[in-house]
């Protein structure tokens, strides 16, 4: 296979930049791709940061100045691994000037920001440009194997949807404050954090869309000592005697109505001790049911109804037989796969899109997603009020 050159900037240098960083680096040696990843240039606010991480992960270069980047005539994609409150200018911006853009989750913090973003992608697509949100669990093998037999009908029609996003790394309540404690940065707190995952997981395995939601959400520790540098989940550096405010919610719970008649029930929270990354779903149906836990993603279980009567019981799939979407590049049946993997094969979807085979998740996907965060924080605001997904 013929291939050009596909030439990326990255936009941040924290725990996003370096997966992503990998996963260019990566997708091109497992995968066909038509187009040549290279890691042209490495965007970071700080300089030490960006010469290490970009020296450390790749990069040809670095840049203090993403506006510049991004009028460049040898970038050819602009990837968005920054907080919340930046990515529609920059994605907008980068969309204007004809690139290619793969933007983190959430889309962006509030849905109006979203809307714009949509509207910039719908013009650029006129062009031939692809935007891609990065949803990256709909790219574990299992849980994309999961959509397949509910796409092929194996569970008939879904009545339940089951999720929670468990993790634990803020239960100590002097754990330092970090850009996702901040309304402003990140849009809400453990709802866009890690529920709006369990969003966009549960409407693209059903194919349904969320309606209507009836939540809370609380927050249980409202300030936390400031720490000097902000990169990775708990930052880095001293921890300072000031403390900053939490103006995010901790825990979100809610309730779901799907367009197809499923009932869903949803809880996100950065406080579950002893759960690190326990981003879990189930669906039943009337034919079936499965079950997955990212803390083991290899594994699918799966419950079917056409079994003999005395063999029912759920089973546990292993989703590294090459029968398994993206296993077949990697290692033998049994040799599993982890959370980078997941990074790799959202850039070789990506670059797939951009050789005219469409891939999910589309700004105009984020969006709906951005739009039931909302529903969910206006629902809390009024006590758990039903509230429509506008
Ligand atoms: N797909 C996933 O599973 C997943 C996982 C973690 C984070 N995310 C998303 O990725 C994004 C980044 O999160 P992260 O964990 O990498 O955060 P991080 O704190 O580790 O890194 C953020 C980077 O952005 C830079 N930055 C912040 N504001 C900036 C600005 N105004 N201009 C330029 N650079 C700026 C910081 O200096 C840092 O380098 C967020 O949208 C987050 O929700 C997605």
């Amino acid at each position: 296979m013929t291939t050009s050159p596909l030439r990326v900037a990255v936009i941040g240098a924290g725990f996003m930049a370096r997966a992503h960083s990998h996963a260019w680096r990566t997708a091109p040696r497992f995968f066909d791709l038509s187009r040549d990843p290279r890691l042209s240039v490495l965007v970071s606010r700080e300089e030490a940061r960006g010469q290490k991480a970009a020296h450390d992960w790749g990069w040809d270069s670095w840049s203090d100045d993403w506006r510049a980047v991004i009028e460049r005539d040898d970038i050819d994609v602009v990837d968005i691994c920054t907080p919340g409150d930046t990515h529609a200018e920059i994605a907008i911006a980068a969309l204007g000037a004809g690139k290619h853009v793969l933007c983190e989750k959430p889309l962006a913090n509030d849905p109006a920001d979203a809307a714009d973003m949509v509207a910039a992608a719908d013009a650029a697509a006129r062009q031939g440009i692809v935007a891609m949100c990065g949803y990256s669990y709909r790219r574990t093998p299992a849980l994309a194997s999961a959509r397949r037999l509910i796409a092929e009908g194996a569970l008939g029609t879904i009545r339940h949807v089951r999720a929670q996003y468990l993790q634990d790394w803020l239960s100590d309540a002097d754990a330092p404050h970090t850009w996702r404690l901040d309304r402003a940065s990140a849009g809400s707190g453990a709802l866009g954090d890690i529920g709006a995952h369990s969003i966009d997981t549960a409407q693209w395995l059903t194919g349904e869309r969320i309606e209507g939601v009836s939540a809370h959400l609380r927050t249980f520790v409202t300030s936390r000592p400031r720490r000097s540098a902000e990169v990775g989940l708990g930052g880095t550096g001293d921890l300072d005697a000031e403390r900053l405010p939490v103006d995010v919610d901790d825990a979100a719970a809610f309730i779901a109505g799907f367009s197809g008649g499923a009932l869903g029930v949803f809880e996100a929270t950065r406080m579950a001790l002893g759960h690190r990354n326990a981003n879990r779903i189930e669906i039943n149906g009337d034919r079936g049911s499965i079950a997955f836990d990212f803390e083991r993603m290899n594994e699918l279980e799966y419950y079917s109804e056409d079994d003999a009567d005395d063999r029912r019981g759920f089973r546990t799939i292993q989703a590294t037989d090459p029968a398994h979407p993206y296993a077949e590049a990697w290692w033998p049946t049994g040799h599993g796969l982890g959370y980078e993997h997941t990074f790799t094969h959202q850039v070789v979807d990506f670059v797939r899109s951009i050789d005219g085979t469409p891939e999910p998740p589309t700004f105009a996907d984020a969006y709906q997603v951005q739009r039931v965060l909302a529903a969910v924080e206006e629902s809390a605001r009024d006590e758990g009020r039903y509230t429509r997904v506008r």
